[in-house]
Order: C-alpha cells, then structure tokens, then sequence
C-alpha cells in the first residue's frame, strides 16, 4: 500500500479487538513517534504508555465525553511535552501523535486521539479540575510535563469506510 493509499484510508477507530499489542508493535511505534520533527530540534514531546486496566479506566473518565471508549481499548499513548524549553511545545506534541497514529496504521492498528489540554474534567464544572490535573494523578512522576491528548491504539474490532473522496478545492488557495 502506498502512503497516499494509507492516510486516504485512515479512519479514527474507537472500538478493538480483545487483543493485546506487541511488545514489538509498541517500540517500533515509540520509535517512529520520536522521529517527529520539532521546533529548534527541542524534542520536546515525551510519552507514557499504558496497557494498565485500571489506568485506561481512568483515562477513560477524564471527560464528561468523548473518552469513554478507552476502558475497553488493550492500550494508550500519553502524549505529554517538557514545555520548559519550547513555547511550541503543543505544535511538537500534535506532530508526534500524528505520526504516532500513522505509524500505528500502517502497523495494521487502529487509533484515536481524545484531546486532554484545555479540556475540563466535568463539562457541568468549567472552573474545577481540567482532564489534564486528573490525569497526572495517575502519572505522578510526570507531573511537570504537559498533557496534549491521549491516542489509544489497538486492533480494530470493525474498520470505519474511508471517509468518500471530497472536492476539497476550496480549501487550497493557489498562488
Ligand atoms: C485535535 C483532535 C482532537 C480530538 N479529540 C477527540 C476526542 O476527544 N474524542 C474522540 O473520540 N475523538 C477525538 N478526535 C478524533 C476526531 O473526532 C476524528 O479524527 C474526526 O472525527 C475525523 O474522523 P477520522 O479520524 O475517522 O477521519 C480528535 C481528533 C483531533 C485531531
């Protein structure tokens, strides 16, 4: 399969298989995901994994919505920054879990991002804990590191269709 056949092919997949990761799958994921380009060559991103039920459980309620689904997922990839040498910590961060996800595609994964920075632990309470205060309860030793997102990975138990070929015409502007 080419590249373009890939990311053409790429859908967010939120539903998987009883089946865990490989070890193997896991490194070379890890590896490729470090690869990311980043600002002044900082390398900024830095990224827990996680294959710990009771972990996944707490992820899955670091929102009111939208990450429930990562209790039943065999595993996550914590995308954090050490945001004391960059300002552009969360560009770096985006990249590496974009590549992240290609990488797990092209393994023959599916993945999702659940979004953590900026986003509160409960909806009805805008101005109490943020999903990402509630996740470092998990991650102590991490905890001067920001928090991006959350990409669970996994297979898939039903792949999505690829999303159908759009006229994205207005979405270039050719100069
Ligand atoms: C910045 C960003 C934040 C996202 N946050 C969530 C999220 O919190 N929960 C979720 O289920 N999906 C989340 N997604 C996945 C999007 O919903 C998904 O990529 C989009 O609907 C397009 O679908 P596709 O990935 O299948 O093409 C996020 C994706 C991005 C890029």
């Amino acid at each position: 399969m080419t590249f373009s056949e890939m990311v053409a092919n790429r859908r967010s997949v939120r539903k998987f298989l009883d089946r865990k990761v490989e070890q193997e799958k896991i490194e070379q994921i890890l590896r490729d995901t470090l690869t990311a380009p980043s600002s002044k060559n900082c390398r900024s991103t830095r990224i827990a994994v996680t294959q710990d039920a009771t972990i996944l459980d707490h992820i899955s309620r670091m929102r009111s919505y939208g990450s429930t689904f990562v209790r039943e997922a065999p595993m996550a990839f914590i995308l954090m920054a050490d945001a004391s040498n960059t300002d552009l910590w969360r560009e770096n961060c985006a990249i590496s879990a974009t590549m992240l996800q290609l990488s797990a595609e092209a393994l023959g994964l599916g993945s999702c991002w659940v979004h953590v920075d900026g986003r509160p632990h409960r909806e009805e309470e805008p101005n109490g804990l943020n999903a990402e205060e509630y996740l470092h309860e998990v991650i102590p030793a991490t905890a001067p590191y920001r928090i991006l997102c959350v990409v669970a990975v996994g297979y898939p138990e039903t792949t999505p269709k690829p999303h159908s070929p759009k006229d994205d015409s207005d979405k270039v502007i050719w100069l």
